[in-house]
C-alpha cells in the first residue's frame, strides 16, 4: 500500500479504485495546494495526482523523495518538470482522448459565439436595451464557408476540423513539422484562427504582435489550448485598435486573470474560465484516465497513458 497526494476532490468514482488500494489523502479545497503546503503533502508521497493548476517543478520533485509516479489530471502536461522526473526515473501520465470532442466542441461554441456576437445579444435582452428588429444591428460574422486556420493539429485539432466540415469551411492547418512560412500564411488567409498546440517553449507567445498584425482586421482568434501560447499584452493592444475583429479565450495567463488585468478592458473579446474539458462525463473519464496511470505505475507497470518524458 503506498501513499498518494491528490491535489483536488475529483468527480465519479474513480479515487475510490484509488482508495482500495492505497493511503489516499485528497487535499479538501476548491483551490490548488499553496506551494509550500504542496511541499508538505508530497514529502513521504510515493504517488501524485496532480492537477494542471498545480506547479509540480524540481523544488516539489526534492521534497518527495519516495515520489514514484505522476499522475496528471490533464492532456497538457506544461504544469510539469518532465526533465527533472525524468531525472529521478519518476513515470508522468495524463489524459489524452477523452476530452478531445468536449475542448472541440467548446472551441467551436466560442467560434460562433464570437462570429455571431452572441454575448452582446443576451446582455441587450436581459438589460432591456434590445431594439427592434433592425437591419444594421448586431452584424456579425459568416461561419459557414469561412476559412479556418487550426494551429497545432493533433487530436483536438482534428476534432475542431471535422466540425468546421459540418460548416463547409476551408480549413488551413499548421503544426511543429510545418514548413516554414506556414503559420504567416495561415494567420493571413483565415477568417478564424484556432490555437490547439502544447504550451513549450517553441510555442510560448507563439501569437505575439506581430503574428496579430498578419491577420485579417475581420478575423477573430480562438484560445482553447494554453493562455501563454498567446501575448495577451500584444492581443489586448490588437482588439482595442481594431488590428483583429475579436477573440475568445478559454484559457489566461494566469487563470484566473486578476480583476484589474488589461485584457479584461479589451473589446470584442470573450473568456471563459478554462471550461473545454468541463461537461460531467469528460470529467469523469478524465478521473478514470488519472487514476488508471497512478495503480499501473505503483504496481510497477508501464502508464497506460503516459507523457513523452523530455531529456
Ligand atoms: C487539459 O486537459 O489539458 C485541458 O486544458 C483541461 O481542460
Amino acid at each position: 500500500m503506498a501513499r498518494c497526494f491528490v491535489t483536488r476532490q475529483l468527480p465519479g468514482s474513480a479515487l475510490d479504485r484509488l482508495r482500495a488500494a492505497h493511503e489516499v489523502e485528497v487535499w479538501p479545497k476548491p483551490t490548488p495546494p499553496p506551494p509550500a503546503e504542496l511541499i508538505e503533502h508530497v514529502q513521504d508521497a510515493e504517488g501524485l495526482l496532480s492537477l494542471l493548476s498545480d506547479r509540480i517543478d524540481a523544488q516539489v520533485l526534492a521534497a518527495a523523495p519516495r515520489l514514484r509516479a505522476i499522475s496528471n489530471y490533464a492532456v497538457g502536461y506544461d504544469n510539469i518538470d518532465l526533465r527533472a522526473a525524468a531525472a529521478r526515473g519518476i513515470p508522468v501520465g495524463h489524459t489524452p482522448d477523452v476530452l478531445t470532442d468536449a475542448t472541440a466542441d467548446l472551441a467551436f461554441a466560442l467560434l460562433l459565439a464570437a462570429a455571431r456576437r452572441l454575448p452582446e445579444g443576451i446582455e441587450e435582452v436581459r438589460s432591456g436595451r434590445a431594439p427592434t428588429w433592425d437591419p444594421l444591428h448586431n452584424l456579425g460574422a459568416d461561419v459557414h464557408g469561412a476559412t479556418l486556420g487550426i494551429v497545432g493539429f493533433g487530436r483536438i485539432g482534428r476534432a475542431v476540423a471535422r466540425r468546421a466540415d459540418g460548416f463547409e469551411m476551408t480549413i488551413l492547418t499548421t503544426s511543429s513539422r510545418s514548413r516554414p512560412g506556414a503559420l504567416e500564411e495561415l494567420l493571413e488567409r483565415s477568417d478564424f484562427v484556432s490555437l490547439h498546440c502544447p504550451l513549450t517553449a517553441a510555442t510560448h507567445h507563439l501569437i505575439d504582435a506581430a503574428a496579430l498584425a498578419r491577420m485579417k482586421p475581420s478575423a477573430i482568434l480562438i484560445n482553447t489550448a494554453r493562455g501563454g501560447i498567446v501575448d495577451q499584452r500584444a492581443l489586448a493592444n490588437a482588439l482595442h485598435d481594431g488590428t483583429i475583429a475579436g477573440a475568445a479565450l478559454d484559457v489566461t495567463d494566469p487563470e484566473p486573470l486578476p480583476p484589474d488585468d488589461p485584457l479584461l478592458a479589451a473589446p470584442n473579446l470573450i473568456i471563459v474560465p478554462h471550461i473545454g474539458s468541463a461537461t460531467r462525463t469528460t470529467r469523469e473519464r478524465m478521473a478514470d484516465l488519472a487514476v488508471d496511470n497512478l495503480l499501473a505505475a505503483l504496481a510497477g507497470r508501464r502508464m497506460p497513458h503516459p507523457v513523452p518524458l523530455a531529456g
